[in-house]
């Protein structure tokens, strides 16, 4: 069966494939390494984005509170927030080590600010 066949017919499955193999990709070295070095090249609309985060979290007046970031990846955006917040702390979750592992580097500069757990 080609893959055009099991497209037509297991509709869904191309996108569940696909799904699969950015759930691995993001496991990756080479992957975490390449994110994080992107810049505005991998994320044009990065600084803008982290922008309107940090907008919304000083409407929530979190002061010595916590910050879920589902996500965390190499901890770019939430290097940002933890600047903006020093009182804050902030749980960051991912589901790569690699990603992790870029994100501990980062973020070991404020001590106890920061955990993480892989999901
Ligand atoms: C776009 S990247 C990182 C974004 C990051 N917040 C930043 O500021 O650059 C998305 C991250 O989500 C993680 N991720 C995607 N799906 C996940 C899941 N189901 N559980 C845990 N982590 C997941 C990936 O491993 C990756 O590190």
């Amino acid at each position: 069966m080609t893959l055009a066949q099991a497209s037509f017919r297991y509709p869904g499955a191309g996108r569940l494939a696909l799904s699969l193999v950015l759930v691995h990709l993001w496991h990756r070295q080479e992957t975490a390494v390449d994110w994080d070095a992107g810049g505005a090249e991998q994320l044009p609309t990065r600084a803008e984005q982290q922008d309107v985060l940090l907008a919304l979290l000083a409407a929530a007046e979190v002061g010595d509170g916590a910050v879920l970031d589902l996500g965390i990846g190499s901890g770019l955006a939430a290097e940002r927030v933890l600047e903006a917040l020093p009182d804050a702390q902030l749980v960051g979750v991912d589901f790569s080590a690699a990603m992790l592992d870029l994100a501990r580097g980062r973020l070991s500069r404020f001590g106890k600010a920061w955990l993480f757990a892989r999901s």
